[in-house]
């Protein structure tokens, strides 16, 4: 043995295995999360230093390997932005009206932006009126607005203030700041660091919150804002980086079902339009999300989408089987979502009898992953941070529905029972959930006349503190399992984990036990 290379024992191989001696020694069993163990190795990094980098397609790069559920008690575009402020990503659901997803998408990807390169503007003969419903249409959270001519020439802003209700029957041209008072730049003075250059202008500039970017024609090129740059730099300094896309947007997905016309074919022609509005709104990936992946209907709206968007990254599911992930690697799919009955309030096998136990399914699906060149996600199940390290043996990242339900940022009231805090949260193939439109998702019409057998129950989770103690918990708890493994980044993690299955009594062993 060289005499620095790190200590081995054929022992310890014997042991605790490889996933490729140890899932095909098992065959038969189909084993979750809590069955087994993970071997420590030595190691040479600290838990801090871990990188939880991943990416899920070419196009789609994250900081962490965690992703929140597309479900209505879980991602909308709070959790959305939260999500990929910490690095990660949400997948906004599609339990809404389409229009509703996309003005969802849209606050997102307008969440803090850098240079806004395409800013909202607003021409002199609106009404002030005309311009709150724009506002109200669109959920915009701001209320500044460029005002330009029909060539897209600078002639002024209209400032926040003055966009109120008592004035809405004014003409933005009687409420404008003119042209000759609003601060500009010019487009070829803001290379090589557009962000450092705002930075600058708004240390010289006290008090000036907009900066408007103008080319030599005086035309509109973009918009910075203090409160975008001020949190781009704080950003600069924190643990966790934001997942934005090429132009500086925080990244988001969507979900979509494969929807059916009245006759009971795909609707191509709606589907293509819906994801259409999502391209044009910035999203950066989309999931065709069914509890049946594995089916004629998925792959045909997988291969519409592929066919239409060549770089737009897919995620599509859910399968636990490697057939089904060749199927829709075959399809197109970038990644595909693993998972048919392991989530906290799915009762698919109950209901049906099917679906596999997490760990196994993660095998099966990672092994024909590997030769069709796609991503494994690993769907439902996740009640700890030791089951992220765990699913990340097999997958490139994890969806969690439950850990996150009871955050702030999901969506839904707060509601009080004997002095405890709690928020819904409901499973996609829960009765209420199917009426409010993830009938689909179950393979169902939405004709709510009709009895179907739901594979979801309605509960209720306890409000978490924040969302950023949430985060720190499972980011925390992923990064000592690395550490434990030596593992400095995810490959490591893959190719170092060795596992052991454990009885009802090393179960027992596992957790806080004979205290008070
Ligand atoms: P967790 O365990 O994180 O699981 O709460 C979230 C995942 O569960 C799936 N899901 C369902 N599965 N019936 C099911 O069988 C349902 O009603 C249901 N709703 C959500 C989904 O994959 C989600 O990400």
């Amino acid at each position: 043995m060289a005499p620095d290379s790190p200590p081995s024992s054929a022992v310890d191989d014997a042991f605790y295995q490889a996933a490729d001696s140890f899932f095909p020694a098992q065959q038969g069993v189909a084993l979750t999360y809590d069955d087994v163990t993970l071997a420590t190795q030595y190691s040479e990094i600290l838990p801090r230093d871990a990188n939880l980098d991943t990416f899920l397609a070419d196009r789609l790069h994250l900081h962490i390997p965690i992703i929140s559920a597309d479900m209505d008690t879980v991602t909308e575009s709070r959790m959305a932005i939260a999500m990929a402020l910490n690095g990660g990503l949400g997948l906004i659901h599609y339990n809404m009206p389409e229009r509703q997803q996309l003005s969802e998408v849209t606050r997102v990807k307008y969440h803090v932006h850098g240079l806004i390169q395409e800013p909202i503007k607003v021409s002199p003969d609106q009404f002030i009126g005309d311009v709150l419903s724009l506002i109200e249409e669109r959920h915009f959270s701001f209320s500044t607005f460029p005002i330009v001519d029909d060539k897209d020439r600078l002639l002024g802003l209209l400032p926040g203030h003055v966009v109120r209700p008592r004035y809405a029957a004014r003409k933005v041209s009687e409420a404008m700041m003119p042209r000759s008072s609003v601060q500009t730049i010019p487009e070829s003075e803001l290379q090589p660091d557009p962000i450092a250059r705002a930075d600058k202008f708004f240390n010289e500039h006290v008090g000036i919150h907009k900066l408007l970017v103008v080319d030599s024609e005086d035309r509109l090129r973009g918009l910075f804002t203090l409160s975008d740059i001020e949190r781009i730099t704080q950003e600069k300094a924190a643990p966790l980086k934001p997942s934005r896309d090429s132009q500086f947007r925080l990244v988001c997905g969507a979900a979509i079902s494969a929807t059916r016309n009245s006759t009971g074919e795909l609707d191509q022609d709606r589907i293509i339009r819906h994801i259409g509005g999502l391209v044009e709104r910035g999203v950066d990936v989309v999931a065709v999300s069914t509890a049946h992946g594995f089916s004629q209907g998925v792959g045909e709206v997988v291969r519409l989408i592929r066919a239409a968007y060549p770089d737009l990254p897919i995620i599509a599911g859910n399968v636990t089987s490697a057939s089904a992930v060749e199927f829709l690697a075959r399809c197109g799919a970038d990644a595909v979502k693993v998972g048919q009955g392991p989530g906290s309030i799915c009762t698919t096998r109950i209901v049906a009898g099917v679906g596999i136990p997490q760990l196994t399914a993660l095998y099966v699906c990672a092994k024909a992953a590997e030769s069709a060149g796609v991503r494994i996600i690993a769907d439902g199940g996740i009640s700890k941070s030791g089951d992220i390290v765990k699913a990340l043996t097999l997958s490139h990242a994890v969806i969690c529905g439950g850990l996150l339900a009871g955050c702030p940022e999901a969506p839904g009231q707060i509601m009080e029972i004997n002095g405890k805090l709690y928020k819904q949260y409901r499973g996609m193939g829960s009765p209420a959930a199917m009426k409010a439109g993830s009938a689909a998702r179950y393979g169902h019409s939405r004709d709510t006349t009709r009895k179907v057998a739901s594979e979801g129950v309605e509960a209720l989770k306890e409000v978490s503190a924040s969302f950023e103690s949430v985060m720190t918990q499972l980011v925390g708890g992923l990064q000592s399992g690395m550490g434990y493994l030596g593992a400095p980044n995810l490959p490591a993690l893959r190719a170092r984990a060795r596992f052991s299955r454990i009885t009802p009594a090393g179960q027992r062993e596992s957790a806080p036990h004979d205290i008070v």
